[in-house]
């Protein structure tokens, strides 16, 4: 093993094996999402920013879907994962990844449920940890209320730890120490080994405590130092859902500031809803309500107008989403304009100023620079080229009870309102459709289709046929209503004008 750790390997170890009992949830706790993103992967994320050269994530419950999860969110990035099959304590998890550890000099350990902590912060304490070659060095704070937090017992000078007791095995006196274990922590990779095989399960919980590990070290004449983290809802964990929904908060409000600072106008910021992955250009405008989710990206000077939902899209620059549009899993060049009410569903792709109105649904749908289609529209498993118009209630009847079939109309096209579009079919270019067609073969380039029957005029219709009728339901329900009258007057016995007159 290195004797000096500043040069060795750093590895982190993310323990993610335990169910998380109190979110109540068939989803193992660190799958649960945090800004659209799994618990877990913030502090990949972190670790891998602080400058870790691998990560480590200790799996258990659901183990497959957490290590998939990590996986192909991190492809390419130095990862490892340890199976902890039965959760036997924190010292156990711990120890359950020593064979991934390679050849790493210092362990960074860090808990999966505390996904506001910060890179800065991680890389902060290996700093303080590897400048001082400290044995170990526990991240702590001051909690307003530690109950539940392991207390950190200080020597007489208050420079080194001496042990880190769990709040369930704490005496009166040792509770009310209000310095407590973020549960992250550098250690030296040479004297964990050893202190994890040394761990005994003599406590309240019968499990193995990492942070037992503190005391074997400070007895042996190891200096373990405190790292004091500032902020203490950095290392706040989420046990609950209304730990999660409160923490979100804290993230979300933290990620409207950082956008704002980075250009970003927002109308009711409190109301907007960014997460983590999500991209904006400066001078974008979102308004009030609007949700940006997962790997939404934005380009410079777009509005994103009130209550619009955008979910894995990416945008160019000046584009306009008018007010309660939905999109997912869409590309729109730049200057494209779709709603109010648009509804873009996964594979759409606007071209340059392509515009789709409102009551509009798209999907796997390729309309071209230019293209309109206003109103009222459902337009799925389509091409559409340049300048094309659609006309209002344009249907491409996809879908013939089996089997999913393509539209592909030509550039130049005018597509009159009411028409549909039975696929498979092509309408060449600068073909003009009559309103009301119902289009069932090829259409020839430049030519004119109208499937509409001949209209017959009747004259005097009115008098002869709907005047009469109109006349005889009048008088039944005039009949209807004096006969009503009549029978309620008979059931009535005495009247209050009867009584007066007595
Ligand atoms: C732990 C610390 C406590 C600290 C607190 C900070 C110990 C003994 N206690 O307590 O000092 O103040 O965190 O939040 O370390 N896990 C496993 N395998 C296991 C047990 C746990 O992977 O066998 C994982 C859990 O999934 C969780 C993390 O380790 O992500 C912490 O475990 P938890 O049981 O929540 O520890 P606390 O009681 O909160
Ligand atoms: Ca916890």
């Amino acid at each position: 093993m290195p004797p000096n750790p500043s040069r060795a390997t750093i590895v982190a170890t993310i323990l993610a094996a335990g169910k998380g009992t109190r979110m109540r949830s068939r989803l193992v706790k660190v799958l649960h999402p945090f800004l659209g993103r799994p618990m877990v992967l913030h502090l990949v994320d972190a670790a891998f920013r602080a400058g870790v050269d691998r990560v480590v994530s200790v799996v258990g419950h659901q183990a497959a879907e957490v290590e998939s999860a990590v996986a192909g969110a991190f492809r390419g990035w130095n990862l490892g994962f340890a199976h902890q099959t039965e959760q036997r304590g924190t010292g156990h998890a711990v120890a359950s990844a020593l064979s991934e550890l390679g050849d790493a000099g210092t362990v960074l350990v860090i808990y999966g449920d505390t996904p506001l902590l910060r890179s800065q912060t991680l890389a902060q304490l290996l700093t303080a940890h590897r400048k001082e070659g400290h044995a170990m060095t526990v991240a702590t704070f001051r909690a307003a209320d530690p109950t539940g937090y392991g207390r950190i017992v200080r020597d007489a000078s208050g420079d080194r730890i001496l042990r880190i007791v769990e709040h369930a095995d704490a005496t009166p006196e040792e509770r009310q120490i209000n310095e407590v274990n973020a549960g992250i922590c550098a250690i030296r990779r040479d004297l964990l080994e050893p202190a994890l095989a040394r761990l005994e399960p003599h406590n309240k919980q019968g499990e193995l405590y990492l942070t037992d590990v503190v005391e074997l070290l400070a007895t042996s004449g190891e200096h373990v130092a405190a790292y004091t983290i500032a902020d203490p809802v950095e290392a706040s964990g989420i046990n609950t859902r209304a730990q999660l929904a409160t923490l979100e908060e804290i993230a979300l409000q933290r990620m409207r500031l950082t956008w704002m600072d980075r250009g970003v106008s927002m109308q009711d910021p409190g109301s907007i809803r960014i997460d983590a992955e999500v991209d904006i250009g400066e001078d974008t405008l979102l308004g009030p309500n609007v949700q940006l989710l997962g790997k939404t990206r934005i380009g410079h000077g777009c509005r994103i107008d009130a209550g619009a939902l955008l979910d894995g899209c990416e945008l160019g620059d000046f584009v306009h989403i008018k007010a309660y549009s939905v999109a997912a899993g869409s590309r729109l060049a730049t200057g494209a304009e779709i709603g109010p009410f648009a509804h873009l569903r996964p594979g759409t792709e606007l071209g340059e100023k392509a515009k789709v109105g409102n009551f509009v649904e798209t999907k796997m749908a390729k309309i071209a620079a230019h293209a309109k289609a206003s109103h009222l529209s459902y337009l799925g498993d389509c091409e559409i080229g340049r300048d094309v118009n659609i006309g209002a209630g344009t249907i491409t009847c996809n879908y013939d009870g089996v089997d999913k079939h393509k539209t592909i109309i030509e550039d130049e096209v005018f597509i009159g309102s009411d028409t549909q579009l039975v696929a498979p079919v092509r309408v060449g270019r600068r073909a003009t459709i009559g309103a009301g067609t119902t289009v069932t073969r090829d259409v020839p380039e430049g030519s004119l289709v109208v499937t509409r029957s001949e209209a017959r005029t009747i004259l005097g219709y009115y008098d002869r046929h709907r005047l009469p009728r109109l006349e005889k339901k009048r008088a039944q329900r005039a009949a209807a209503k004096a006969e009503r009258a009549a029978s309620i007057a008979a059931a009535t016995p005495e009247t209050n004008a009867d009584k007066e007159g007595t």
